[in-house]
């Protein structure tokens, strides 16, 4: 079958390499892309936003599923409007991406559906959210309820902080997305992200990570997209994992199939292990970036066969997805002044000398100018390694970083930590 892939980041070149090793994948188109997707697939010099020309080309192509990599386009409703055209998608509709598009949605969907999550008030205004402060402690979270590209929670240490970010954000601070303003119990434990795939019916573990997001060492400064990523998590045990399906993904696809909005696509939830057990942090209808350059390291089944599956509602009818049992481990290298305003045009090179022994280098913010590679974005590389255990695959990823030239750039030496502290006995 032919597959078109949109996107443009590191997720998406993992995506794009996993696809090409399918014998299910005839040929690979992929949009906007980078240098990296490029050696993979063929690049459709189309704008994605115009949901159109994506179904022209598609039809021109003999195209039959086309893959969507980022969140935005899912919750604009790119999925409906291929799907009425006929086209497989991997990727849920606008209703069922409100998971992710809509704080708010989640939250009140885990309240019908009796699911595992910290205690909330749906705001629509500014007087309400400053009312509803009062049955919480504090800390309190604070989150705009809309797409707020990572930056739209708040985690408010007093109450002035709190206020603070409830009228920044009815203020217009975080633009559409502060239009309504969930206020949330602040919830302690360890983070972890766990996947699943689902055609609306049924529904399969898709593996476990951890990733960075801040972007100092020891998980200090300012937070990013995530600054590397290691698979599995072994903190979510198999009991865990069982309890993860049974009391929080399974409700929440069985739900939204019974209201008439079945979720297609991966469903990755955002976990906090807490004292009472894992509780729901938030969804997101994509694919974490950089989790999935992990999970595609350590996939051993075929990708393009289980999203064609899933995109015709036939999970049912595959073996269940299996993965390496070993550890997948990747740092994110990064350009200077991420993530503020990170520099542009710095040289890379040396990529094929870092690439021997079994590593693997995604592109996420690259481009090729006259004829060199060079930075364009905040999130660079991927240096991704396999190991018997998170340590060995740290290893051969910080050798592979030392050997990558990229003067303006800069990485975390600490990825994976909290796993590498617990396989020494910390
Ligand atoms: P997001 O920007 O939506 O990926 O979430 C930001 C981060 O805020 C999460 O990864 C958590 O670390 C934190 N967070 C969100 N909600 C809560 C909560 N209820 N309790 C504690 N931490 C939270
Ligand atoms: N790395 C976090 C995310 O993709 O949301």
């Amino acid at each position: 079958m032919n597959i078109f892939l949109i996107g443009s980041g590191g997720r998406e070149h993992a995506l794009a390499w996993k696809l090409a090793q399918s014998p299910n994948t005839h040929k690979l188109y992929a949009a906007p892309g980078n240098p990296g997707i490029l050696q993979e697939a063929e690049l459709a010099d189309i704008d994605i936003n115009d949901h159109g020309a994506v179904v022209r080309f598609c039809q021109m192509n003999q195209v039959e599923l086309v893959v969507v990599g980022p969140e935005a386009p899912l919750v604009d409703g790119i999925a409906d409007y291929l799907r009425a055209a006929d086209l497989l998608v991997f990727g849920p509709d606008k209703a069922a991406a409100q998971l992710e598009g809509s704080k708010g949605f989640t939250k009140d969907l885990c309240a019908r559906a009796n699911i595992p999550t910290a205690k909330y008030a749906r705001t629509s205004n500014a007087a309400d959210a400053l009312a509803a402060l009062d049955d919480f402690a504090i800390p309190v979270v604070i989150k705009a309820d809309g797409l707020a590209a990572g930056k739209g929670v708040i985690i408010a240490e007093t109450r002035e902080q709190a206020v603070d970010a409830i009228n920044d954000m009815f203020g217009g601070g975080f633009g559409e997305a502060g239009a309504e303003v969930v206020v949330e119990e602040f919830l302690t434990g360890e983070e972890v992200s766990f996947f699943a795939i689902t055609d609306g019916q049924t529904v399969v573990p898709f593996g476990t990570a951890q990733d960075h997001k801040r972007v100092g060492e020891g998980d200090t400064g300012p937070n990013t997209g995530g600054m590397g990523a290691y698979s599995p998590a072994p903190v979510l045990t198999e009991e865990l994992q069982q309890r993860v399906m049974d009391e929080i993904i399974k409700p929440t696809v069985e739900t939204l199939a019974a209201e008439g909005t079945p979720y297609s696509g991966v469903l990755f939830a955002g976990l906090m292990l807490t004292e009472s057990g894992p509780q729901l942090i938030e969804y997101n209808a994509r694919f974490g970036d950089p989790e999935c350059q992990v999970l595609m390291m350590r996939l051993d089944s075929h990708l393009a066969r289980i999203m064609i599956a899933t995109a015709r509602g036939e999970l049912n009818d595959i073996p269940e997805p299996v993965f390496d049992p070993r550890s997948a481990l990747t740092v994110v290298m990064a350009a200077n002044g991420y993530p503020g305003s990170p520099e542009k045009g710095g040289k890379i090179s040396n990529l094929r000398e870092a690439e021997k022994d079994g590593v693997k280098i995604f592109h996420a913010g690259t481009a090729v100018v006259e004829r060199s590679l060079v930075a364009n974005g905040g999130r660079v590389l991927n240096v991704t390694a396999l190991g018997k255990n998170a340590t060995e695959a740290q290893a051969k990823v910080y050798a592979a970083v030392d050997k990558v030239d990229f003067d303006s750039g800069f990485c975390r030496r600490d990825i994976g930590w909290r796993e590498v502290a617990r396989e020494a006995g910390d």
